[in-house]
């Protein structure tokens, strides 16, 4: 069985929920689900997947305890590690920058050596202008919109696991 970690960034509290709602469904204990501002190397390294969630805030940018967590995790050795991203947006109100800080986590992540799961979500069920966390077509990790499609978040959760857990 992998060992699975969820780490979170989050400023009103949408992606801490999120984040217990994705444990649930994967059977993680709540010991294993961390506000990513309390993360250590050593958490890390307990880990084989890493399920990293962060909001979009300012134009397009991460929740603000990421800065810190991505150099933490830029410090590790993640070549065996899997990765899977996760973020909350608003796709009305920030069309043009929708979880934007899915493919940030992703650019910062994808020279570490880690393998990515749960990267190729279809953006055909979104509404929304552009986002940089879609590259080649795909979203590189799963984008949820508490705001305006709440309604959809546990299909969306569901379908996405999958891809986790094989
Ligand atoms: C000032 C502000 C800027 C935001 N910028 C974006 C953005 O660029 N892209 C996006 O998809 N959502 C954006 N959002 C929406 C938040 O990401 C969304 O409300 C999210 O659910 C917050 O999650 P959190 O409580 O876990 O931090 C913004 C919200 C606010 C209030």
């Amino acid at each position: 069985m992998k060992k699975i970690g969820i780490f979170y960034g989050s400023s009103t509290g949408t992606t801490e929920s999120v984040a217990n709602a994705i444990a649930n469904k994967l059977g993680v204990s709540a010991s294993d689900v961390h506000d990513v501002a309390k993360m250590t190397a050593d958490m890390v390294k307990a880990y084989d997947l890493l399920v990293l969630g962060t909001s979009t805030w300012g134009d397009g940018e991460l929740q603000d305890d990421w800065y810190d967590g991505v150099k933490l995790l830029q410090a590790c050795d993640l070549k065996s590690k899997e990765i899977a991203l996760f973020g909350c947006g608003d796709s009305e109100s920030y069309g043009d920058t929708f979880c934007d800080g899915i493919g940030v986590l992703y650019e910062e992540l994808k020279d570490t050596g880690c393998t990515f799961v749960g990267n190729h979500v279809d953006p055909s069920g979104y509404s929304y202008g552009s986002s940089i966390a879609v590259i080649d077509g795909k979203f590189v990790g799963l984008p949820l919109d508490e705001m305006n499609e709440s309604d959809k978040t546990d299909s969306r959760i569901d379908e996405w696991i999958k891809d986790l857990t094989v």
